[in-house]
């Protein structure tokens, strides 16, 4: 039943061209399609298979006589199409308002939305549903025009008019051909904010964001960030926007964060609106890297497409990193770029990292798969991105926007592969370390699992050298036992005790050569470096800005962190000092299960970070946030949630009360006065000020003092922005303060129209710290709240995500009701939508390192779902891989 990437054949048909006719109902849609199929002259003919499912075939027509066919499963089979070139016509039937899988053609708010991707469109009409298969397209929308006045797709507007019974219809054309998964179509009472942009070469471009009525006061963000994303892209790649017309349109029920349909861009709701009173700073910046994300796509995803699905990195890999370019470069400052790569960092080895180790473990570029929907997976996306940039790092940034250049010259219009991208880099840059590597830097491609890199240093003071040895290792992964070495960056540099950087040169080395910092390409298994004039015993700072996707075992002791922390010039590593001294004191707590207190050192540290003069305050915030309890649980083999919990709990009390004068200061100094913006300065300020008002209340409760909440509340019912409500709502949610209850109520009141901020209102529910398993209850209570639903994705995952994949300590329970509760939830959302009964399932992906009773407890959780006869590819996929291991 798995498919298999060394299977890949090309078709025995091609569709060139296709013109579609929608007849739409809610209930049943009529669909006539009209191809034109080429034989592959290069395959052997044969029965025609095109792709169906969900759907009722009512006539197939070919050369205009009828022909014989047959439904196989989820294929309509032609036996024996004509010789030569013709036309195919089938006319079939779909129930949009039935599809509450939210692939295909469905309603939601009464209107009509696709989502095509990966597989979607064979739920629309029957078609050769693969990528390699590109076809012009040509539809005509026809449907209430009351109800829907709006009807849109890809390309342009062609045509339109009115029709009898107070229907009316849209004709739209669009010149470039594409892959069936880009296909989208909206019908519905919308409303668009519109923008003129005039691209370099003088073409002028019309920009349009539609939402539904009343949302209009929400899009200027998005329409802001498109705009910047047009100007952005032309500017760093020379790619310029290549239709007349580009919409996005956000709706309400989607799976996922937006697509990339050529011209129509779909989003969830809640990638576009936003306002002040509406959404967090966080908010605004993901609708900016989402709809760059989106945008981006037009050059590498859709002008240049993946052959086959196991090649999905190709472009979503490439399009994360050229999302996460793109919001570095709008963060202006050096400071605002290492906050964003931090947080990137922290979201690969929080998403990544787990699942690299874990039981869906798979390579960048999977080998195979049951449902494809499953591998839209942070090792597709961010993985695949890190690949990306390590290239950029081995050929530098201008090589890198020339071999962007040479991959659009050899491929623009084409269905390629992650080899044909790589490629094109290390030949546009001959002489580059990746041109030199490149067969064994594609192992990163091919081969799961996060390498391990060791570094020792040893200093040698009569011949004042210093010598580096480097050295890695990756444990296997299912399918796969033994790992060749990994071509692997490392950016360093080295410091002195007292936190200056010293000159590099290696031996053999001109002097000239020596800078700061250098990277080194370590491509086996062990490598020694050997750095001449060196002083003083240097403090080795490795791995800078995370140049690789591995995990780095340096052996540092706290002192030389301490350093590092103090003085490194890289931003990330800094803040990767900071963490390590934490997280060696969590797990020191954890292991030895004593309660964790920490020393002087640690805190005086810390307070000098919140004290420094002229440290970002976004970034001072990272620093002070200990590792969050996955992270935790990720270092170790047998993990105990509650005892994780329990220690960081511990910590960031005390750093509550033992720097309660500093954040009191901190909370003061970084208010922010006049009109907001979600500019990098004002969100730093908020960023900073908002966790120090949680500490001062944390450490308020602790010793029965009311104050601090008191300020919350008021904080909370004044605030102008979402930002800094819901920093003060948290604030007393985390410190388990009795204004938390009524906050809730008084947000809910407030608030109850906005579907965006109800899920916020989840959110925050589910993932509050635990407490003697009060946020479990909640959580289970809230089930049966009147705006809970599952049918709409986002309450479903503001809800059920939040507790099993984002709160541990809720979730991980002694007495297994966590887990009951997970395969209760999995079961009945498989019934309705199985990409997210399946993203669901996943929040057990890790439970073979679970310490008992929660180990044999989650596998039974896992085996019951296992067991139901009824269960989707999806899901099945996911429970079977984690019973395997
Ligand atoms: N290509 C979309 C993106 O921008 C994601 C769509 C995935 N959809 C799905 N059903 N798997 O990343
Ligand atoms: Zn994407």
């Amino acid at each position: 039943q798995a498919i298999k990437r060394a299977d890949y054949a090309a078709p025995a048909y091609w569709i060139r061209s296709v013109e579609l006719t929608f007849d739409l109902d809610p209930a049943r849609t009529i669909v006539a399609s009209r191809m034109r199929v080429e034989r592959n002259a290069s395959g052997n003919g044969g029965a025609l298979r095109l792709h169906g499912e969900d759907i009722e075939p009512l006539r197939v027509l070919a050369n205009g006589q009828s022909v014989s066919f047959r439904v196989e499963g989820r294929e309509l089979v032609i036996d024996n199409p004509p010789e030569g070139d013709f036309t195919l016509e089938i006319r079939n039937t779909c129930a949009p308002e039935k599809n509450t899988h939210l692939s295909g053609l469905y309603t939601s708010g009464g209107g009509f939305f696709t989502q095509c991707e990966a597989e979607g469109f064979r739920r629309i009409t029957y078609f050769l549903d693969r990528p390699d298969v590109m076809a012009v397209y040509t539809v005509t929308l026809r449907a209430n025009k009351a109800r829907y006045p709006v009807l849109l797709s890809n390309g342009n507007l062609v045509e339109q008019g009115e029709l009898d019974n107070g229907r009316h219809y849209a004709k739209w054309h669009d010149p470039f051909p594409k892959p069936s998964y880009l296909f989208a179509l909206v019908a519905a009472d919308l409303v668009a904010r519109e923008q003129h942009v005039r691209t370099r070469s003088g073409k002028d471009h019309l920009l349009q964001v539609w939402v539904r009525r009343g949302d209009l006061d929400k899009t200027e963000h998005a329409m802001n960030s498109l705009i910047a994303s047009v100007v952005w892209d032309e500017a760093r790649f020379r790619l310029p926007l290549d239709l007349e017309r580009f919409m996005i349109v956000a709706v309400g029920d989607f799976n996922m964060g937006a697509m990339e349909n050529k011209g129509l861009n779909i989003f969830n709701t809640k990638y576009v609106l936003a306002n002040a009173a509406t959404a967090t700073d966080s908010d605004f910046a993901d609708i900016e890297s989402v709809v760059g994300h989106e945008y981006f796509h037009n050059w590498t995803g859709n002008r240049i497409t993946c052959r086959d699905w196991f090649q999905l990195s190709l472009k979503e890999g490439l399009t994360v990193f050229r999302d996460q370019e793109f919001s570095m470069d709008m963060a202006g400052s050096a400071s605002a770029r290492a906050v964003k790569r931090i947080l990137d960092v922290r979201t690969l080895r929080e998403r990544q990292f787990p699942e690299d180790a874990g039981t869906m473990a798979h390579p960048v570029r999977p080998d195979e798969y049951v449902a494809i929907d499953n591998f839209y997976t942070a090792t597709v996306y961010e993985k695949g991105a890190e690949v990306v940039r390590m290239m950029q790092t081995l050929v530098g940034r201008e090589g890198f926007a020339k071999g962007m250049a040479l991959y659009f010259e050899r491929h623009d219009g084409r269905a390629v592969t992650c080899d044909d991208f790589a490629q094109s880099i290390a030949d546009a840059n001959p002489g580059s370390e990746l041109a030199r590597t490149l067969p064994h830097f594609k192992r990163w491609y091919g081969r799961a699992g996060t390498p391990h890199l060791t570094a020792r240093g040893r200093y040698d003071a009569p011949t004042r050298t210093y010598t580096l040895a480097l050295e890695q290792h990756t444990p296997a992964t299912p399918g796969q036992a033994e790992k060749l070495p990994f071509v692997i960056p490392v950016a360093m540099g080295l410091l002195t005790r007292d936190g200056r950087p010293m000159a590099l040169r290696l031996e053999d080395e001109p002097a000239d050569k020596a800078a700061e910092e250098r990277v080194l390409v370590l491509d086996e298994a062990r490598a020694f470096y050997t750095f001449v004039d060196v002083d003083s015993e240097p403090v080795p700072s490795l791995l800078r800005h995370f140049s690789a996707p591995v995990r780095l075992h340096d052996g540092l002791s706290d002192d030389e962190l301490l350093v590092l922390l103090a003085h490194d010039p890289d931003p990330f590593n800094r803040w990767e000092a900071g963490q390590r001294t934490a997280l060696h004191r969590l797990l020191a707590a954890v292991r030895d299960g004593q309660p964790l207190q920490l020393d002087a050192a640690f805190v005086e540290a810390m307070r000098g970070v919140l004290r420094h003069e002229t440290l970002d305050p976004a970034f001072k915030d990272l620093t002070l946030t200990p590792p969050t309890e996955t992270y935790v649980a990720e270092q170790l083999d047998h993990v105990d949630p509650q005892r994780i919990h329990a220690a960081r709990e511990a910590m960031v009390l005390q750093l509550a009360r033992d720097l309660r004068a500093d954040w009191e200061w901190a909370w003061e100094t970084h208010q922010v006065g006049g009109a907001y913006s979600p500019d990098a300065v004002q969100a730093g300020r908020r960023a900073l000020a908002n966790p120090a008002l949680q500490m001062l209340c944390l450490d308020a409760t602790a010793r029965g003092d009311v104050l601090w909440q008191g300020k919350a509340y008021q904080r909370f019912k004044d605030a102008s922005n979402m930002t800094d409500r819901q920093g003060a709502l948290w604030a007393l949610l985390a410190s388990h303060s009795e204004m938390a209850d009524p906050a809730l109520q008084r947000f809910h009141d407030q608030f109850r129209d906005d579907a965006l901020v109800i899920d916020k209102w989840f959110i925050l529910q589910a993932a509050a710290p635990e407490k003697d398993g009060r946020v479990f209850a909640r959580a289970k209570a809230l089930l049966k709240h009147p705006d809970f639903t599952l049918a709409n994705p986002n309450r479903a995952r503001s809800l059920i995500r939040t507790l099993c994949g984002e709160n541990p300590a809720a979730f991980h329970r002694t007495d297994a009701a966590g887990y009951v509760f997970w395969a209760e939830r999995v079961i009945e959302l498989d019934a309705i939508n199985p990409q997210l009964a399946s993203r669901v399932a996943r929040a057990l992906d890790r439970w073979a390192t679970l310490a008992e009773p929660y180990r044999s407890a989650a596998r039974e959780a896992i085996a019951r779902v296992a067991a139901r006869a009824e269960l989707s590819d999806d899901v099945r996929e996911v429970v079977t891989r984690a019973l395997e291991s």
